[in-house]
């Protein structure tokens, strides 16, 4: 059996209930472009909504985080991951997180407690010592010396604001030397593989921190890591996981791994998360902005990689690896079963753009170097930034004409470029996790209204297909053949104004998904939801299935106003909105 079915087996017996993964496009949630972590679709559960399935809860979810990218080439980093989690919702506490954790490691894993090491928080001016969980590591035979006491590292928060609390993280020896007696955080053999985080505050915007109504528990493992701990290889991409994939990326290319190892790593890692990416229901696409610029950006390096093993690009190669990997983990994702022509097409056809791009920057480098001069930063940065010229590549073509590159001016520009990218994903973040403010949730409730409105007055086929909310606005794409007419554009505003000012209740309640599903309830993605699913009514023309939040009636949501509608792709349409408190 493998690391995910261990561990969902386990907690089941421990009187958990398995929730699907969330997808790694998050809906409903401008603030992050991906799934970073299993707790993040929990969120509201952790602020204390009701969670159908009850208060234990685990999963297997898949995350992407791509804020060290440009580390992939190693043997630890990946940007997508899959993540075990366990929760409890006011449930359990330190003493069960820590003792099942305890005992899923050394009696289901066999890990011996001897390679173990665990940190814990160490108090500050407003929260103590962590006390409880220091003893509880102590009573399970943990010595004192492989108990680290930090104060920033035991803190954990996703990004600035949101349900927080204090950690304490578990941390395996991997290597064949000896385990040292004591815990030394410095020593990068020590890795960290669990983090069990007792969530019991929420930070808000100004710094202030507050109780949540409920004791949490969530925790996190990484699937790769650990995989690669319990086989015994100290490259992660030596583990099963990888094994058919780099043996592909071997195979296509007549290479040996030993020797190609940064390359194959990168072909590897990287278009396992192009295939998520792509197949997420959310249908993102290659582009210059968000979600589909991390996208092309993995598809684009992949490539480069796989001309650095000599693979011929105009093959089939991509897909082959592809295929892969989505055989690999289709049982598991519904999505990739639904999606795999889709991911297939999407790889092929950026795949196709990049040749364009290269091919036209490879005439623009034999203009530049017609010269026969050095090439200078600007018009290095020029070919990376326009035709997607790798500096390395850059390089290697001008050494071949006897001429040089000003890489340290480049790499200035690169840092300062990226820095200015950095800034601008960082900005993502800021609104917390989930965009839960009293604006987003009066915005979410529109968007059900919205929903409900275009039903009536365009028709009963329309269904949602995405939505965006942010402070300042909502966007609503939906099925719809044709551009909106005036008449119905403003036939929709005052419908959703009419049922705003009848001051209609929201109420939500739970019920099986099929029910749901038979009671004429709107759902965007019923393979997602599950098997019970909460339902918010709004008076009685709207049902949708939904995690919420939502306003309590619909008078808190002031008057609603189109300000746009644009096509979005093929089939489907986009409503810009705003609620004013006109
Ligand atoms: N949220 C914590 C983490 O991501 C534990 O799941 O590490």
């Amino acid at each position: 059996m493998n690391l995910k079915d261990l561990y969902i087996n386990f907690f089941v017996s421990k009187g958990h209930k398995q929730i699907p993964s969330a997808p790694v496009v998050p809906e409903n949630d401008p603030s992050v472009l991906f799934n970073t972590a299993g707790m993040q679709p929990l969120v509201p559960y952790l602020m204390g909504a009701h969670h159908p399935y009850g208060k234990r809860l685990c999963d297997y979810q898949k995350c992407v985080r791509t804020n060290d990218l440009d580390s992939v080439g190693d043997t630890t980093h990946h940007t997508f991951f899959e993540m075990l989690g366990n929760w409890s919702l006011g449930d359990y506490f330190k003493d069960e997180s820590i003792s099942w954790s305890f005992e899923f490691l050394t009696e289901v894993l066999h890990i011996p407690k001897e390679k173990l090491a665990v940190t814990v928080f160490k108090g500050n001016d407003l929260i103590p010592m962590d006390e409880v969980s220091y003893n509880k590591w102590l009573s399970l035979g943990i010595p004192k010396e492989r108990i680290a006491l930090t104060e920033e590292d035991n803190f954990w928060i996703a990004g600035e604001t949101g349900p927080c609390g204090p950690d304490t993280e578990i941390f395996y020896y991997r290597s064949d030397k000896e385990t040292p007696k004591n815990f030394d955080e410095s020593d990068e053999n020590w890795v960290e593989i669990w983090n069990n985080v007792f969530m019991e505050f929420v930070k808000s915007a100004d710094g202030k921190i507050s109780e949540l109504p409920n004791k949490n528990v969530d925790t996190g493992m990484g699937v790769e890591r650990t995989t690669a701990i319990l086989e015994g290889v100290n490259d992660n991409y030596a583990s099963s996981i990888w094994k058919d994939i780099i043996a592909t990326i071997s195979e296509i290319s007549g290479l040996p791994y030993r020797g190609n190892e940064k390359s194959m790593r990168i072909i590897a890692d990287h278009l396992r998360t192009a295939v998520f990416i792509s197949a997420d229901y959310a249908g993102i696409k290659p582009s210059n902005t968000d979600q589909g610029y991390i996208l092309r950006r993995l598809i684009r390096r992949a490539i480069r990689h796989a001309k650095k093993l000599n693979i011929d690009i105009n093959s089939d190669f991509e897909s082959i690896i592809a295929k892969k990997i989505l055989d690999q983990y289709q049982d598991y994702y519904q999505e990739l079963k639904d999606n795999y022509d889709v991911v297939l097409e999407v790889l092929k056809n950026e795949k196709i753009k990049f040749n364009r791009t290269l091919e036209k920057g490879l005439k623009e480098f034999n203009k530049i170097t017609s010269k026969n001069e050095n090439i200078d930063a600007t018009t290095a940065f020029h070919l990376y930034d326009t035709y997607g010229f790798p500096i390395e590549l850059t390089v290697e073509m001008a050494a071949e004409l006897g001429l040089e590159v000003d890489e340290k001016g480049f790499e200035a520009k690169f840092k300062e470029h990226q820095e200015l990218s950095r800034t601008a994903s960082a900005g993502k973040f800021k609104g917390g996790l989930a965009g839960n403010g009293e604006i987003e949730t009066r915005y979410h409730t529109a968007t059900h209204l919205l929903n409900a409105a275009l039903k009536e007055v365009v028709s009963k086929d329309v269904h949602q297909k995405g939505s965006n909310i942010t402070e300042e606005r909502m966007r609503f794409d939906f099925s719809c053949d044709h551009k909106l007419t005036d008449e119905e554009k403003a036939k929709t505003e005052e419908l959703v104004n009419k049922w705003i000012k009848e001051d209609l209740k929201v109420t939500v309640t739970e019920m099986p998904k099929s029910e749901a599903i038979n009671s004429g309830a709107e759902c965007m993605f019923i393979e997602k939801y599950p098997d019970i699913v909460t339902v918010y009514s709004i008076g009685d023309v709207s049902k949708e299935l939904c995690g919420g939040p939502h306003v309590k009636s619909t008078k808190e949501l002031g008057k609603f106003k189109i300000i746009k509608e644009e096509a979005s792709s093929a089939g489907v349409r986009r409503i810009k909105a705003v609620l004013t408190n006109e």
